[in-house]
């Protein structure tokens, strides 16, 4: 028996006794399983799971999906982050539905928006069962403990995770890997007395692959303003990659947190139409994206004219507005 053959086996064996009841793995429709995997993108597991059981009762299937409002699907998705993949979900349930057929192949899968060579593979695996390693960082990390490899490329780690899948269960092989590596054999304090590959195992704890060091991620400062107009806020439609589709308020960078928010209004003027009254600090919201830290002060403000690029939403119709968890606490702070 070959040595991939041997972790394998003992994968799979572990797997069959200790898998994670995950609500995606009773099923293999493609539509359930496509969701899973875009939600598991960039967020854990047990952050996914309700919105996943949430999602499905709201929308069912591609139909209910594609029918409708972008505004209903981010409202579902809020709090996920990284709102591009509903947007991505949404347009790409029309796409589908038009076609009327799922996509066959993980490089047919890789076609569609936001699909990339993970998602697919691990897509394709477990709807398709074709036989195709899904390898992200937790499964190159194993690879590369098991065997032993300092300084993994790409191409190795493929290639050896594709030896060890079986092609009889290629989704649960993947999946294995999955539950190994977050259970089991996590970056930090991996368990080697209980893991089914401690025999095969050439690291057995050793930390590898080398870690880099971690890039420092930069800090900026932000200042927000809550403008009124009568008894009603002033939302900005926030724009970018991470959240386009949201709903947020206005703000600009400054330099620091102690800045005279006064000397800002012509920045405001310019850059949201507004022209305000500054009234008194509202909130100290700090968020942790994955690239940069923000640290924003926020003020209530008044408006002195109506003619905001923006939209003007009474307090409780905040919540039909899909916000970001920055822009959501601020709302919240609104609320007497
Ligand atoms: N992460 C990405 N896909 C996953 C899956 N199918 N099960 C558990 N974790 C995952």
């Amino acid at each position: 028996m070959t040595f991939e053959t041997q972790i394998r086996q003992n994968l799979l064996a572990w797997y069959d006794q200790h898998r994670r009841d995950l609500p995606w793995r009773h099923t293999t429709d493609p539509y359930a399983i496509w969701i899973s995997e875009v939600m598991l993108q960039q967020t854990r597991v047990e952050t996914v799971i309700p919105y996943y059981e949430r999602w499905l009762a709201r929308f069912p299937n591609v139909e209910t999906l594609a029918q409708a409002p972008l505004i209903a699907v981010l409202q579902q998705w809020e709090g996920l982050g990284y709102y591009t993949r509903a947007r991505q979900l949404h347009c790409t349930a029309h796409r589908l539905q038009e076609q009327g057929t799922w996509p066959q192949t993980a490089a047919d899968w890789q076609q569609l928006p936001g699909i990339g060579p993970y998602s697919a593979a691990a897509i394709a695996a477990i709807v398709l069962a074709e036989p195709i390693a899904a390898v992200d960082g937790n499964v190159r990390r194993l690879i590369c403990r098991v065997f032993g490899i300092d300084t993994p490329d790409r191409s190795t780690v493929q290639r050896l995770a594709q030896a060890c899948l079986d092609p009889q269960r290629p989704g649960d092989t993947n999946q294995a890997w999955m539950d190994l590596g977050a259970t089991l054999c996590p970056a930090r304090r991996p368990q080697c007395d209980r893991c089914p590959l401690v025999g095969l195992c050439q690291t057995r704890g050793d930390r590898r692959p080398i870690a880099k060091p971690r890039p420092t991620v930069p800090l900026q400062h932000r200042l927000a303003i809550v403008p009124w107009w009568g008894d009603r806020v002033g939302l900005w439609p926030a724009s970018g990659r991470l959240l386009g589709g949201t709903w947020e308020f206005p703000s600009c960078e400054v330099p620091d947190r102690t800045v005279v928010p006064t000397a800002y209004l012509p920045t405001f003027a310019a850059d949201f139409g507004l022209t305000l009254e500054l009234g008194p600090h509202l909130a100290d919201v700090n968020h942790a994206y994955s690239h940069r830290r923000l640290r924003v002060r926020a003020y209530r403000a008044i408006s002195t004219t109506s003619g905001y690029g923006g939209q003007w939403v009474s307090l409780p119709q905040l919540t039909a507005y899909p916000m970001g968890k920055l822009a959501r606490t601020l709302a919240q702070a609104l609320v007497p």
